[in-house]
């Protein structure tokens, strides 16, 4: 059986260490290597998307400007990843929304249940300027810009212990989420008990039972190898997941005019190659969990969305979200 490796807090500080000494971020050849951090595996689309989106920007720009993507929580778990970059000493990051969420309340309106009804809707939503344009450069009194997002696909839940096809099947089960209120808020509505973790300590939490359960979409449940030990994947599809690339904001502002106009274009495309590699990668993930004995299961959904009714109202709470919820409601498809 395969065991997923994971790191102490020190063995992860000073892997980190060695990994930065061994790179100057202003160093190679004249040109700049941004450090990338991402909790994701070399296979996920995350990573291929991000380093195809390295590998064109150091061509356009003539090598002025490269990206170097260090994956598995290398550089950290994302709630490091965010100071990381806030302090310079990473230059990017992929994090979730609901890690946004927790620095600005905005951010949790796209990640509520129910916002968008599929992936082409968010991408439409996340990633156009007239919407979020200002929720984007809302942190950079803490050095960090938000460039846009990449879809998470739908996250739905999966336990040790059998299909969970209602609410009361969740009752007396610890489930692990992304560390935020709103996502502690949600497993309770749901009906289980919320547990708040870093994604890259779930897989021995779940095969040592303190955890009976998470939540996350199919290429995550099997990357990470979470099919594994909890072979239960119910179809709840709670919400539709999105990761935002950061940026610390003083490095963005080094780029020339030209150079910030060639990673602006690349981005876009990986932001389309993304979603493109996105549903293949769904697919494979589904047949490897099956071939692995996993089984997937189909709920009612109508009766968890009564049940989280309640989150997407209380959260709703300023101007500034009513106004993002709406936007996102009006360019649903
Ligand atoms: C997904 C998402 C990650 C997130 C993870 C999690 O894999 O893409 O950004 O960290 O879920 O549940 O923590």
């Amino acid at each position: 059986m395969k065991r997923k490796k994971t790191l102490s807090l020190a063995a992860t500080l000073s892997a980190l260490a060695l990994v930065l000494a061994g790179c100057s971020s202003g160093g190679g050849a004249g040109g700049t290597t941004l450090r990338l951090a991402l909790n994701q595996t070399k296979e996920h689309p995350s990573f291929v998307a991000l380093d195809n989106f390295g590998n064109r920007l150091s061509k356009a720009t003539s090598g002025r400007w490269d990206i170097e993507v260090y994956p598995n929580e290398t550089l950290g778990a994302q709630q490091e990843a965010i100071q990381l970059v806030s302090d310079g000493t990473v230059d990017m990051a992929i994090v979730s929304g609901t890690q946004l969420a927790n620095l600005n309340k905005d951010f949790r309106v796209f990640n509520l249940p129910q916002v968008f009804d599929s992936i082409e809707h968010q991408m439409n939503v996340v990633n156009n300027p007239d919407i979020v344009g200002d929720l984007y450069s809302s942190l950079e009194d803490q050095n960090l810009t938000v460039l846009g997002g990449f879809t998470q696909g739908a996250r739905s839940l999966y336990t040790s212990k059998g299909p969970i096809t209602k609410p009361a099947d969740l009752a007396g089960m610890k489930i692990r989420v992304q560390e935020s209120d709103i996502h502690t808020k949600m497993i309770e509505l749901m009906g289980g008990s919320a547990t708040p973790m870093a994604y890259g300590e779930v897989y021995t939490a779940l095969q040592s039972g303190v955890l009976d359960g998470a939540e996350n979409n199919e290429v995550s449940y099997v990357s990470q190898k979470h099919h594994e030990v909890a072979k239960h994947y119910s179809y709840t599809n709670h919400l539709i997941g999105v990761d935002y690339l950061i940026m610390n904001t003083d490095r963005l502002a080094e780029m020339s005019a030209e150079d910030r106009a060639a990673f602006d274009r690349e981005w876009q495309v990986a932001i389309q190659e993304h979603t493109e590699l996105w549903k293949t990668a769904t697919e494979e993930a589904i047949a490897e969990a099956k071939a692995d004995g996993a089984q997937f299961h189909e709920v009612n959904t109508e009766a968890f969305s009564k049940a989280l009714q309640p989150l997407i109202d209380e959260s709703l709470t300023t101007d500034t979200a009513r106004r993002l919820y709406e936007a996102a409601q009006s360019a649903a498809p």
